[in-house]
């Protein structure tokens, strides 16, 4: 709440009063500026750009055989000690944004990925170093050979007129950055709260309750808004809200099913560590051991 007060940003909260900052037509995410995110800009722009990456999520529903089947051998393989962000809920949240691009990605890949957060950060537009790593991953992904899925279907809607040259080029880095950042968050999370009670957990509720994504931001005539998702909308509402959602729920459920198993037999967390960060609510480390 500090770090808002200090940088003259108003607070909404509460479920109705939420829902309707983030369905007001009054209140916009264009900063200004004329961003080519989807993120960051309202109107006929938006709802075509939202439309090409909806396009390109559809592709992941149902979650292909091969997706599943790479999750469950990540869990599957998980050593008798784990780091649930790096061993768990990084290699199923990589997974599944390789599928949502159609490309491979590497440790390194991913590594700029989590530094990028800062960049598309509410409040970190100046951050240097996750605007170097927004960039390089953008003139990495422009130059990746494109087999079939996500990159493929941008690169035909550049094509076919429907995105522009930067549309394509930053968007690209941002559906990486939505799939990725939030799921991982959450994985981890919900990982953390399975060691505890592995038997009854529903992934709905568990997503509720986390809600790695707490505030989106707003801009209106009395200046920015942070608008909370903690009172059940981790999803968001209205025109932004997450086209992904049903491939995180798909993601979610097919990881912690495996998860839950692994921890049957009973666990011990140690060296707990959270991120400290005003928006993205997630761990950096938490360490499990199986009896
Ligand atoms: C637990 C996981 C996830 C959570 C909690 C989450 C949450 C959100 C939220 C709250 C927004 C709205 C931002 C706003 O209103 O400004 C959003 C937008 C978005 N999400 Fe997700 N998300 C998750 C996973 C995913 C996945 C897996 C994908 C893609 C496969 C995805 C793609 C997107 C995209 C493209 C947007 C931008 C939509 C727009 O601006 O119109 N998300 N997400």
């Amino acid at each position: 709440m500090d770090e808002f007060e200090r940088r003259g940003i108003g607070v909404v909260s509460g479920r109705d009063a939420c829902g309707r900052a983030l369905r007001s037509p009054g209140l916009t995410s264009d900063p200004g500026g004329g961003s080519p995110s989807v993120l960051l800009r309202d109107g006929d722009g938006h709802t075509r750009v939202r439309g090409v990456l909806r396009e390109v999520i559809a592709g992941l529903e149902p979650l292909p055989v091969s997706v599943r089947a790479g999750i469950e051998a990540v869990v599957g393989g998980l050593p008798s000690s784990f780091d649930l962000v790096r061993d768990f809920a990084r290699p199923v949240a990589g997974s599944v944004t390789a599928a949502a691009l159609g490309v491979d990605l590497d440790d390194v890949f991913l590594d700029h990925l989590e530094v990028t957060t800062a960049n598309l950060d509410v409040f970190g537009g100046t951050d240097r170093a996750g605007q170097a790593s927004a960039f390089r991953l953008a003139v990495q992904l422009s130059r990746a050979p494109a087999g079939p899925g996500g990159l493929t279907a941008l690169r035909t809607a550049h094509a076919d007129g429907r995105l522009d040259d930067d549309e394509l080029v930053l968007n690209s880095v941002v559906l990486a950055h939505a799939a990725y950042e939030n799921s991982l968050n959450f994985l981890a999370c919900a990982g953390l709260e399975l060691a505890a009670s592995p038997a009854t957990w529903s992934v709905r509720e568990l997503v509720t309750s986390i809600c790695p994504a707490r505030y989106v931001l707003r801009h209106g005539p009395a200046g920015p808004l942070a608008i909370s998702l903690a009172d059940g909308l981790p999803f968001g509402l209205g025109r932004h809200a997450c086209p992904g959602s049903g491939v995180a729920l798909a993601e979610g459920e097919i990881a912690l099913t495996a998860l839950a198993k692994r921890l049957a037999g009973g666990c011990r967390v140690t060296d707990v560590r959270w991120k400290r960060h005003p928006v993205f609510h997630g761990l950096s480390r938490a360490v499990v051991t199986l009896s």
